[in-house]
């Protein structure tokens, strides 16, 4: 592909041109199928063009587009009590990203701060090897050197401690901390599930102390772990969630929601934003809601889930390091370079994501069946073996 595009050099393009795609399968110009595990990185958990997906936002396009923040409208209003009642959260704020989904779960957790405790209570603690954004405050949440480069200075407030650590949390924590910001699942740090007994420490001390706990789900939440949220794997219940990619199956939205303490602190004219809460990208999200976050599918999702995680396992070679996470969202980790794995399963068919220089990332759409994972899986271990 020409490197001589009017695009920005942002990102480093795959040797393919796709051009339309049916369920969980993507097709070239020269109608190659592949079958894909990356669904737009935890984007498309209805796969490509589901025809509820498609007839939902078909309908809310040619009906009402768009209004200002300023009117309400029943599409939104319906997606916020759909997913309040399913998370049993207080409030949710509709915005259009991952990142904007972060930055103002910081915005609530300093104001939550400021107006109980003063100004210099502002300190955000985030883990490293952490992502959440690229804005300049989720880019300084994000416990990454690699992200950092070239974009000083940064936004104050901030500090990082070590995961599974709870000794350098204890260490770092100091009487300006406002909150605490973790993903239960490290997605592109190299798909590392939390500990069981970490995250409930931090959860007590932070639960003791006034020290708000927000979980950012932007891509372990939405059903892709066989809960709703990743953290009810470790059964306790934040205070504010973050939500994007797989709740807009293919249209951008993002969100936060909140519990009933927190329900209050933004006034009118706090935060804002002008696309957030779009009828289109609701209505779209409302399907997702009602077709993933079901009993019946997440049980599904977490059967899918360790099926494709036991075929990985079986798989016997030297390449492979270490294959963890949970539902359908794992990592390989491997002895050579995970974009050389990433170029074999292009040219045999599958597309697959990396997190890092070494760990092969696995996000395939969440109505992925059995048989299309043993065709992965066939695939991979052509590959590995
Ligand atoms: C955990 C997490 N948080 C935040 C983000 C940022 O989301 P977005 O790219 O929609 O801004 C990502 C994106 O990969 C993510 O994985």
């Amino acid at each position: 592909m020409s490197t001589d595009l009017s695009l920005m050099s942002t990102y480093s393009y795959l040797p393919v041109n796709l051009i339309k795609g049916n369920g969980c399968f993507l097709y070239d110009d020269k109608n190659n199928e592949y079958l894909d595990f990356t669904s737009g990185i935890g984007v498309n958990s209805l796969g490509y063009c589901n025809s509820k997906w498609v007839e939902a936002i078909s309908n809310a396009a040619s009906t009402l587009q768009h209004i200002s923040n300023i009117f309400l409208n029943k599409t939104t209003l319906n997606l916020a009590d759909k997913i309040t009642s399913l998370s049993d959260m207080s409030k949710v704020f509709f915005c259009n990203s991952g990142a904007e989904a972060n930055e103002g779960a910081i915005k609530l957790a300093r104001k939550y701060s400021f107006d109980k405790y003063g100004n210099k209570r502002n300190k955000i603690l985030t883990l490293k090897q952490s992502f959440h954004g690229r804005t300049l405050a989720t880019l300084t949440a994000t416990g990454q050197d690699k992200f950092h480069n070239y974009f000083f200075p940064f936004v104050e407030g901030f500090d990082y401690f070590s995961a599974n650590d709870i000794e350098d949390f204890k260490e770092k924590l100091s009487n300006d901390v406002c909150a605490v910001i973790m993903e239960s699942i490290q997605g592109e740090g190299g798909v590392y599930p939390l500990d069981y007994e970490f995250v409930n420490e931090v959860y007590k001390i932070c639960n003791k102390q006034d020290i708000l706990m927000i979980f950012d789900e932007v891509q372990c939440g939405i059903g892709r772990t066989g809960k709703l949220f990743g953290y009810e794997h470790y059964n306790i219940k934040p205070d504010i969630v973050t939500i994007a990619k797989g709740l807009g199956a293919g249209l951008p939205i993002g969100g936060f929601l909140c519990n009933e303490n927190l329900s209050n602190v933004f006034k009118a004219g706090d935060h804002g934003t002008t696309f957030g809460g779009n009828p289109v990208a609701c209505a779209g999200a409302l399907v997702v809601l009602n077709n993933i976050c079901t009993q019946e599918k997440l049980n599904e999702i977490t059967e899918n889930g360790e099926y494709l995680m036991n075929s990985l396992k079986n798989i016997n070679s030297n390449l492979i390091k270490d294959i963890r996470g949970k539902g359908l969202m794992i990592g390989i980790e491997t002895e050579i370079p995970s974009s050389e794995i990433q170029q074999k399963a292009l040219e045999k068919g599958l597309l697959l994501l990396t997190a890092g220089k070494n760990v092969v990332r696995l996000l395939p759409p969440l109505v992925i069946t059995k048989d299309e994972i043993k065709k992965a899986v066939e695939i991979l271990k052509s590959i590995f073996i």
